[in-house]
């Protein structure tokens, strides 16, 4: 999956500069590379949504180095918060809280709350706390495009698009941070991902759904059905049943296909090694140009929840 690299301090401290000035830096976090800009600046941040080509209906993920940070963006800590943090931050869950009034509305689509996660890789943690700032930063590729999990996907999407790119290796979780709401009465679990429901619920108990009305209320990329998608035609199937005509790959997981297929890849049967595995290999598959891309479905049980939504989003039936 690519090398290691660390940045040096230099790096850093050129890439945090950029960011002080307005301008768009990637970085490496443990889920997916993130295109960052000062989360307090405006300007900046519209920079995020022009490089992206994403609509403005759609909030961005505020980062944090430290819990000083936290009180700048958040305006409310609730006892849940409190919890989730200890066990979970540094990480991939971010948690949707009241915002403070300094959060621009473009930060927040107009809403009244904002997403706060606190990154564990350590090149996201160096850049935010040399910046000084909370880091605005959705993944860095091309809105409905496929998450960028190495330096070298990043540039392949954005190219230009972005001022720097700090290159941290691949990431480690794969996929993109689980989103929990904590801002209404309940928390509700707005996005599966990096840490699972049954983890959250073991800190903070029963966590409810978002439901289609409030997806509505409350725009998210993340339920957008058409995201992730590689350029190939992608099928969730079962049972082998790969496609009778065209040149395809076969994503396995089990059951090997039912006919001869120009590509297949073994991929582990472990969720979370799965996760870590799924975006690195439709990049390199969608380079291929094949037919279509078909892709063994995991069963829907909980540990597989975040890769089945990623898989349902990607696949070319939802489109
Ligand atoms: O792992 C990740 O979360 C990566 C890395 C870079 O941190 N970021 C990421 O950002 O995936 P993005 O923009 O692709 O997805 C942001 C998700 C969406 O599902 C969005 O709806 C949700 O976070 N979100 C952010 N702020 C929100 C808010 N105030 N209310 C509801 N959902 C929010
Ligand atoms: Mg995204």
């Amino acid at each position: 999956m690519g090398s290691v690299h660390i940045p040096s301090p230099a790096e850093i401290e050129h890439a945090a500069a950029l960011l002080r000035a307005g301008k768009l830096v990637a970085f490496p976090t443990e889920t997916v590379y993130g295109l960052g800009a000062n989360a307090l600046d405006v300007d900046a941040v519209a920079r995020i949504f022009a490089a992206k080509g994403r609509p403005g209906s759609s909030p961005i993920i505020v980062h944090v180095s430290d819990m000083d940070m936290v009180r700048r963006v958040a305006a409310e800590w609730p006892a849940t918060a409190q919890s989730l943090a200890q066990k979970f931050w540094p990480g991939a869950l971010t948690l949707v809280l009241k915002k403070q009034s300094a959060i621009p509305a473009l930060v927040t689509a107009g809403l009244d709350s904002v997403g706060v996660r606190m990154p564990s890789h350590p090149v996201a943690r160096a850049l935010i706390e040399a910046a000084g700032l909370p880091i605005g930063a959705p993944s860095a590729n091309r809105f409905t495009q496929l998450s960028p999990t190495t330096a070298e996907h990043v540039r392949q999407g954005l190219g230009d698009r972005v001022d720097y790119i700090l290159d941290g290796g691949p990431c480690t979780v794969g996929i993109e941070s689980t989103v929990l709401s904590l801002a209404g009465e309940v928390p509700i679990l707005l996005r599966p991902g990096g840490i699972s429901r049954s983890q959250i619920e073991a800190v903070i108990g029963p966590v409810s759904q978002q439901t289609t009305a409030s997806a509505e209320a409350h725009p998210s990329p993340g339920m957008h059905p058409r995201h992730y998608s590689p350029r190939t035609k992608l099928l969730l199937v079962r049972n082998g049943q790969v496609p009778d005509s065209g040149m395809g790959a076969y994503l396995q997981l089990h059951q090997p296909p039912k006919r001869q297929v120009r590509d297949i890849v073994l991929m582990p049967s472990d969720a979370a090694e799965y996760a870590v595995w799924l975006y690195g290999t439709l990049h390199q598959l969608d380079s291929q140009n094949y037919d279509w891309i078909a892709v063994e479905a995991p069963d829907n049980s909980p540990a597989w929840e975040a890769v089945c939504d990623r898989l349902q989003r990607a696949a070319s039936d939802m489109k």
